[in-house]
């Protein structure tokens, strides 16, 4: 391979994780419930009633965790700040616990030479403002978001240079507002696209107060893309997948980058009586508060199809096949269908593999928006067995990483501009809705939804083999 760059030499090799997802201590030092310390609790909605009350205790051990970052020589760490240790209720007064915990664990990174990058939000909304107003129901959260955002800014922006806004904005939106998967369990497609919009507001609101506090900082928000595919070459495949594109893609990653909405999409939604209410200042904030990057998190690609208006409503089109948590979704009636692409490999998940998929999506993002990019996410949920001698030969997730990291090095001879790669996850962690079975990690975590769980961390072969990955800039693929 000697006709492809080399990684660049500040390349931030890493790997990332979320605070519910890894602290566990849900209640103590003043933090109090956010809308997943909720949802957990409502029996049938995790595999097994798992919870992250306890998760992989990172927020008793995160001490052992960043030496195992040390060890393996990482340059970042992504991480996210649960709300409700900072505004326990969402709002009001700081609690100076929880500013406390994040000063720690950052000095500790820094003192290791391990550039943190901070995730504002991922998913862990204050139960209170739930509660409240319905959290990004109502225009208000932008306010709330914004304060938080800029507490965080005060505190930790001295030390923080890379910020992530929102976590899949995409994401937490379609399973909690269309499939009903995630908190807060609705189903109602209007409601759904009025979310959004004022996520999008609060991520650019958020985002215009980051060039006052942290002037020579860089933010992004980190979008969960999957790039379209289009099932056969003809025509109306062709255009299934560019409608795809646009209603999948195009209408988050166009009003973060540019602050507008993709016109085909927002004529179909008006057209239906479901485009969100939108004043006019509005669209002045969305064009103030733009990124500096575009984070991907980048799992898989969607392969579309031509679809029929064969008279299903509106309602309830995106979905799920459910039972194994695929992002599958059948489509939207006249406009696109998500069909399986034969020409892909598929994890116990049912999720694709494919690697190219990266490359391609790196392409489009660059041509469309010019920004430079960095992979907040990727990696492979696997089963993982302890062996005898308690090594862990995860080969699969190495294969998986190295084909993507490849792609990675691809896109950067094709001319991308790329400031990092992050491994998900660091440790194993709780996945949302399938509890500790799926595992993500570097470094195994001996946490069971059942039985013996002593906590212990086990590096995986995968974990010595990114180490030298990272030794050698990517030399060593
Ligand atoms: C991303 C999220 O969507 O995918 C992570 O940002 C999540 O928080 C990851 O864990 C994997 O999803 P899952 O369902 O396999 O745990």
């Amino acid at each position: 391979h000697e006709n492809l760059k080399s990684f660049p030499n500040d390349f931030l090799w890493g790997a990332a994780s979320a605070a519910y997802q890894v602290e566990g201590a849900w209640n103590v030092d003043g933090k109090e419930k956010s809308i997943w310390d909720t949802f957990v609790r409502v029996p049938g909605k995790t595999f097994k009633g798992t919870n992250g009350d306890v998760a992989v205790d990172h927020y008793h051990r995160y001490k052992e965790d960043v030496q195992l970052m040390a060890e393996m020589g990482m340059k970042t760490y992504r991480f996210s700040v649960a709300w409700t240790r900072i505004f326990p209720h969402g709002k009001g007064e700081v609690n100076q616990e929880g500013i406390d915990f994040y000063n720690h664990l950052i000095d500790e990174l820094r003192k290791h030479y391990i550039e943190p990058i901070l995730t504002i939000y991922h998913w862990d909304l204050p139960q209170a403002l739930q509660d409240a107003y319905g959290g990004w129901e109502s225009k208000q959260i932008v306010e709330d978001f914004q304060n938080y955002s800029i507490s965080l800014f005060k505190a930790f922006g001295d030390r923080v240079k890379y910020w992530v806004s929102l976590n899949e904005q995409n994401i937490f939106t379609r399973l909690g507002y269309q499939t009903a998967m995630h908190p807060p369990g609705e189903k109602d497609d209007k409601l759904y696209y009025q979310v959004n919009h004022h996520a999008s507001l609060a991520n650019a609101a958020a985002i215009k107060a980051f060039r006052k506090y942290v002037p020579d900082g860089k933010i992004g928000p980190s979008f969960a893309y999957s790039p379209a595919y289009a099932k056969t070459s003809k025509p109306e495949d062709v255009l299934a997948a560019d409608n795809a594109e646009e209603f999948t893609s195009h209408w988050w990653m166009d009003v973060y980058a540019w602050g507008e909405y993709p016109q085909v999409a927002w004529n179909y939604l008006t057209r239906n009586g479901i485009a969100p209410r939108i004043e006019k200042e509005d669209l002045e904030l969305l064009k103030a508060g733009k990124p500096d990057f575009m984070g991907i998190n980048y799992y898989q690609t969607t392969t579309y199809e031509k679809n029929p208006l064969n008279g299903v409503t509106l309602d309830g089109h995106f979905n799920t096949t459910g039972e194994k948590g695929t992002m599958e979704d059948t489509g939207l009636p006249g406009v696109y269908k998500t069909v399986t692409n034969d020409n892909l490999e598929r994890t116990n998940w049912d999720w694709n593999i494919d690697p190219q998929g990266l490359r391609i999506g790196i392409r489009r993002v660059t041509n469309r928006y010019q920004l430079p990019i960095l992979i907040s996410e990727n990696g492979l949920g696997e089963y993982d067995k302890v062996e005898d001698d308690d090594s862990i030969q995860d080969d699969y997730r190495i294969e998986y990483i190295r084909t993507h990291l490849k792609a990675i090095q691809e896109a950067i001879t094709d001319g991308a501009e790329m400031i990092g790669y992050c491994v998900w996850s660091f440790t194993d962690l709780l996945s949302w809705l399938n509890g500790y079975q799926k595992r993500y990690g570097l470094v195994y975590v001996n946490q069971h939804e059942e039985g013996e769980h002593d906590l212990r961390r086990i590096r995986k072969k995968s974990f010595y083999w990114y180490k030298d990955v990272i030794a050698s800039n990517g030399e060593n693929l």
